[in-house]
């Protein structure tokens, strides 16, 4: 498994950088511009490049989630980063809308272009399509007949139920009306916990409590307590909090269940295929 900090197309700004450009357009990083990028918040450049094994087509985490949680339902990542598992849920499961959050501006400049990008494949395939190739003939009428360019059905499903925002959850004010059926927060928790703290996974969780929907699911994939100590010196704050750090990852269960009220609690990661998913940590889902 590879672990956060083993990425090393890293964003070396703490402040969003809203000058990004879209991921094709950005130069090589040179020996001396990859030393001094540390990605503080985890707002890794090309995080899907060097996080998912090469061979592994979809991200294994996918694997793990069911349909019915996502299919006609309002959903949020938050800390997408590029947005692809925004992207790959939206396309699978079929969601009445998904928003991606990010804390990095530049983050989101990438989700678009991901976005966009896709768009513009699914456009090509129709145009394809409407000029011959999948035309077919159903019970004597004609029907356009999407063949999608890979083999999942899915993938025809038009991205503009998709966008993506900047905004820093723990400190963003909320409109109180926003409410979701569904919220996964992958990889996320270490990196708000090392820089802010006990205090700032407690608003974390008190959020999505707030934003979800009587009945509604939170997934979550906590990085786990060993794997802090290889980021906690990305800054001076982190290194303060860690060593204060005092509700650790094995907590966050009966945090979720005990303190913030969720009725139910469901371990999902022994869905997870074998030893080259990597990704070996808990997936837990819980219920409003
Ligand atoms: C390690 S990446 C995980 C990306 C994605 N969730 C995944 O698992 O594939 C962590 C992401 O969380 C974002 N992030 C960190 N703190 C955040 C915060 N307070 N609010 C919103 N996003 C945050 C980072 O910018 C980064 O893109």
């Amino acid at each position: 498994m590879k672990d956060d900090d083993e990425m090393k197309g890293t964003k070396d700004d703490v402040q969003p950088d809203s000058s990004a450009k879209a991921p094709s357009q950005q130069p090589k990083s040179s020996k001396k511009r990859k030393s001094k990028e540390i990605a503080i918040f985890g707002n890794y450049r090309n995080y899907y490049g060097y996080r998912i094994d090469q061979e592994l087509k979809e991200d294994p985490r996918i694997k793990v989630l069911k349909k019915e949680w996502f299919e006609g339902k309002d959903c949020l990542d938050i800390g997408c980063n590029s947005g692809v598992i925004t992207i790959t849920i939206a396309k699978k499961f079929c969601c009445r809308s998904i928003l991606g959050i990010d804390i990095d501006s530049a983050r989101i400049e990438d989700a678009y272009w991901n976005l966009r990008n896709m768009k513009m494949s699914d456009r090509k395939m129709r145009k394809k399509i409407s000029e011959g190739e999948g035309a077919g003939d159903v019970n004597g009428v004609e029907h356009l007949v999407y063949e999608p360019p890979s083999e999942d059905p899915a993938s025809s499903i038009p991205l503009d139920n998709v966008s993506f925002r900047k905004e820093n959850i723990v400190q963003s004010p909320r409109p109180s009306e926003e409410r979701y059926d569904t919220i996964i927060c992958f990889s996320v928790t270490k990196w708000i916990h090392l820089n802010w703290g006990d205090d700032g996974l407690i608003t974390l969780f008190s959020k999505i409590w707030r934003l979800l929907q009587p009945g509604g699911i939170f997934i979550l994939e906590p990085q786990p307590w060993i794997s802090y100590k290889k980021n906690h010196q990305v800054s001076e704050i982190a290194a303060h909090n860690y060593f204060n750090i005092k509700l650790h990852p094995e907590c966050f269960q009966d945090i979720l269940l005990d303190k913030i009220g969720f009725r139910t609690v469901e371990n999902i990661t022994s869905r997870l295929p074998g030893s080259k998913s990597g990704f070996d940590r808990p997936i837990l889902a819980f219920w409003k």
